[in-house]
């Protein structure tokens, strides 16, 4: 059980959606300092005097030193940060791709990697990392195969750092109502409540949050036979 009272969290991609809302209620629940980080530090809301605005571009390894270099007090991560950008699988330009790789699976390994140590000294760590509902399932984007592989790097630093006395969290979660998902004419949950879901989950010592019932339906669907999962499969003249 980790209580997040007393906390000095840091929080990747805070100045909007669920990163801003990690924010809101991790200082709800006592936190004594978020490091409240942002591309541009300027978009960080800073009424509370417990916020601290920090400068990071979680794809820059430089940007990511600086920024660890300044919070050597934490004990909490929240990677938060990601991206989605429509790509396609099939297709000879990987760009699109490769930037999600960078900024949903790398980046979220290269912040904690720069966090770790600290983390581990100063006791009572988390570190939470925000996956999806598209980690178990795809629609065929470019999204879903960053978020599997992130979810798979969370249960190695699970194993890497449990002995080390961090709390290494899987967050899971169908359509949240946040920018990304504008263009997506689906039931959507709020931040609050997913982020409710996730600190509830940390401070009842969970390693996996599913914080709605489509995370929940599609994680028990893995156990089905894939067609399943996939129906439209049965169409297909394979
Ligand atoms: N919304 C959903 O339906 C949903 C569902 C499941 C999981 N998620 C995940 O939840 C997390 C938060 O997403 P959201 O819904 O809150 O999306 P959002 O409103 O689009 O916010 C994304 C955040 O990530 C930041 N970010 C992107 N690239 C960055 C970089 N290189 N360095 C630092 N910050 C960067 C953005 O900063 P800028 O303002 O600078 O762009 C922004 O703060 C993401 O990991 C997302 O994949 C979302």
């Amino acid at each position: 059980m980790t209580s997040l009272d007393n906390q000095t969290a840091f929080v990747t991609g805070a100045n909007r959606g669920l990163g801003q809302e990690f924010v809101r209620q991790l200082l709800e629940r006592g936190a004594t300092k978020v490091y409240a980080t942002a591309r541009d530090a300027s978009k960080i809301d800073t009424t509370d005097p417990r916020v601290v605005a920090l400068e990071l571009d979680v794809t820059d390894p430089e940007s990511v030193r600086r920024a660890a270099a300044a919070a050597s007090d934490v004990t909490v991560l929240i990677n938060n940060a990601g991206i989605t950008t429509g790509g396609a699988l099939l297709t000879d330009d990987q760009s699109a791709l490769r930037q999600e790789f960078e900024t949903n699976f790398f980046a979220p390994l290269q912040v904690t990697s720069a966090l770790a140590d600290q983390i581990i000294e100063n006791g009572n760590g988390v570190v939470l990392n925000v996956h999806s509902a598209l980690s178990w399932i795809s629609f065929g984007g470019t999204y879903e195969p960053t978020k599997a592989a992130l979810w798979s790097a969370t249960n190695g630093l699970r194993l890497a750092l449990a002995p080390q006395g961090v709390q290494v969290v899987g967050l899971h979660v169908g359509y949240v109502d946040t920018d990304m998902t504008v263009g997506v004419d689906a039931p959507k949950s709020t931040p609050e409540e997913v982020v409710r879901a996730a600190l509830d989950g940390v401070e009842a010592g969970a390693f996996e949050v599913l914080a709605d019932e489509v995370s929940r339906q599609v994680k028990a669907g893995l156990s089905a036979p894939i067609e399943a999962m996939y129906p439209q499969l049965a169409a297909q003249p394979v």
